[in-house]
């Protein structure tokens, strides 16, 4: 069965292939209401940074479409509330604000006439769209040559298409074009509490044939210490302007990992990631989650059903532990305040 899009605008709704249900089962949610949308970001249906700024520029699109005057009040205050209800999701992802922010600027022109406001905010949502397709291509193309052919990848998470909406994701992009220049091979963290990695690399790795290996996130050190690891590639859900890293729980430990055993740890997401109103990753809202996903997964349940739980999504790597930062932009070292200052490009140039 051909995959349907991660995400897409189709006749006036959003449809989202359901990322929860993967790798068991391919289903679609079309979703006409904002409060659906709201719910398939909140239950991680559609996650990862890039894509969920796809989905908030949707979310926005949906909203502005779905106005009713004599209910919503004011087209403007409608539209300010629907962003803020949508980049409340989930915070830690920049991506996601940042996305719903840029959308909604569109319809100010046109003020109060919700047609033409509606319009205008669809066209720049789609814009965004392919601009995010554009740039993860382009980022791909830079990070690999980081990895030399042959190379043995260690991987957290899920950042492939299912993460970005785009191209062939962040990590797993720079990983694909590496592929293609000459085979690597990949270590995958399963990455609890939720699996993205077992769940959906690997399914996404078997659709382009690149050889994995799947373990628990606590055999990443011994496999380091073995010499059989060459480095590490992770995305970002915000990248401070100091270099700061917020990713995946779990991804902290990787990158101490790679310092002890003298491996690059590599970063990569597109600049829409970086966050330069943000200092340091003291800065970054890390998401707390529900207990039961630690408690167990899916019907499943391991702990007493009211064990103490803490359930961070999100953990931060210092800028000194990172190698390097890989952008649209090209392949940014220490110090990033500097580098990535560099390349920071007014919203107009993006939208343009
Ligand atoms: O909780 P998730 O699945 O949304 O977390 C996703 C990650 O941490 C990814 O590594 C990050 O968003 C980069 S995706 C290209």
């Amino acid at each position: 069965m051909a995959v349907p899009p991660v995400i897409e605008w189709r006749d006036g709704a959003v449809r989202i292939l359901d990322q929860r249900r993967l790798p068991d089962a391919i289903e679609v949610l079309h979703c006409t209401e904002v409060a659906q949308v709201m719910e398939a970001i909140r239950t991680l249906a559609i996650r990862g940074a890039p894509a969920l700024g796809v989905a908030g520029a949707y979310g926005v699109a949906l909203g502005a479409h779905r106005y009713n005057a004599e209910s919503d009040g004011p087209f403007a205050d409608h539209l300010d509330r629907v962003v803020e209800d949508i980049a409340g999701t989930r915070p830690t992802a920049v991506n996601l604000g940042w996305a719903a922010r840029i959308v909604r600027a569109a319809a100010e022109p046109h003020g109060e006439d919700a047609e033409a406001g509606a319009a205008a905010v669809l066209e720049r949502a789609q814009a965004l769209v392919a601009d995010n397709d554009r740039r993860h291509d382009q980022l791909a193309a830079h990070g690999a040559g980081l990895l030399a052919p042959g190379a043995q990848v260690l991987h957290h998470c899920n950042t492939g298409p299912l993460a970005t909406g785009a191209g062939f994701g962040s990590a797993l992009g720079v990983i694909q074009a590496a592929h293609r220049q000459g085979k690597v091979s990949v270590w995958v963290n399963e990455t609890r509490p939720l699996l993205q990695g077992a769940r959906l690399t690997t399914w996404e790795l078997d659709q382009w044939g690149i050889p994995y290996t799947l373990i628990t996130d606590s055999m990443a050190g011994h496999f380091m210490q073995r010499g059989v690891v060459d480095a590490v590639v992770v995305g970002a859900d915000r990248i401070a302007a100091n270099g700061d890293v917020a990713n995946k729980i779990g991804t902290y430990t990787m990158a101490q990992l790679a310092r002890a055993h003298g491996l690059p740890f590599i970063v990569a997401a597109p600049m829409s990631t970086i966050d330069f109103e943000t200092a340091t990753g003291d800065d970054i809202p890390i998401e707390e989650r529900g207990a039961g996903e630690v408690r167990g997964h899916g019907a499943a349940r391991w702990a007493p059903g009211d064990a103490p739980v803490a359930n961070p999504a999100f953990d931060v790597t210092p800028n000194a532990l990172v190698s390097a930062i890989v952008t649209e932009r090209g392949v940014a070292r220490a110090p990033y305040t500097t580098t990535l200052a560099a390349w920071h490009e007014p919203v107009e140039a993006v939208v343009a």
